[in-house]
C-alpha cells in the first residue's frame, strides 16, 4: 500500500469515499476545497484508491483531521493507520486533533488504538449527535 497525494483521475473515487461519510451534497465542495489546499492523502493498493484522509492546518494553529474514509472491503487492514501515520509525519504542528460522532464506535475505538486521547466534544451541531474530539501530541 502506498500513501500519496491524489491524482486528478482519483476525483470520482474521492467523492464516493467522502460521500459515504458526509453525504453527496457536501462531498463535492469538501473534496475540492481540500484538493485546492493540498490537504488530502490517499491510500493506493495496486493502483486503486481504497482510502482518503483530509486535514487542515489552520485550526487553532493545530492540525485537524477533518475526514477519514476507507472503502468497506478494505477495512481492518491498516489503511486508516497508514493514513494517520503519514499525516503525523507532515503535520506542521505537534498538536494533532481528530473527531467523530459519539455514535461511531468503530471510529472511537480506532482513535484509541492509534494513540489519541479524548479532548472534549462539540454540542448543538446539525448532525444531532455530539462530535467527540481526540488529541494526540506528536513530539515534545
Ligand atoms: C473508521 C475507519 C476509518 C477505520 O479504517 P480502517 O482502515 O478499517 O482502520 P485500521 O485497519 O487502520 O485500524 C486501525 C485501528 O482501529 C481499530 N478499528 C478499526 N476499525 C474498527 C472497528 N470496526 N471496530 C473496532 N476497532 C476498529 C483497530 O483497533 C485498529 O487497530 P489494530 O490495527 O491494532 O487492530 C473505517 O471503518 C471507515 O472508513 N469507517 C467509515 C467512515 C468513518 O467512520 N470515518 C471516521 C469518522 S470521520
Amino acid at each position: 500500500m502506498e500513501i500519496r497525494a491524489p491524482h486528478v483521475t482519483d476525483l470520482d473515487t474521492l467523492m464516493t469515499l467522502a460521500a459515504a461519510v458526509i453525504g453527496p451534497e457536501r462531498a463535492g465542495p469538501f473534496i475540492r476545497s481540500h484538493l485546492d489546499r493540498h490537504h488530502l492523502l490517499v491510500a493506493d493498493t495496486e493502483g486503486e484508491v481504497v482510502g482518503v484522509l483530509a486535514y487542515r492546518t489552520d485550526w487553532f494553529q493545530c492540525t485537524l483531521v477533518s475526514l477519514v474514509s476507507v472503502r468497506e472491503d478494505h477495512r481492518k487492514r491498516g489503511v486508516a493507520r497508514a493514513l494517520y501515520h503519514e499525516v503525523e509525519g507532515i503535520s506542521p504542528s505537534p498538536r494533532l486533533y481528530s473527531s467523530t460522532e459519539e455514535t461511531n464506535s468503530a471510529a472511537i475505538q480506532m482513535h484509541t488504538a492509534l494513540g489519541f486521547h479524548p479532548s472534549g466534544y462539540i454540542d448543538n451541531l446539525p448532525q444531532g449527535y455530539r462530535e467527540l474530539l481526540f488529541y494526540k501530541r506528536l513530539h515534545p
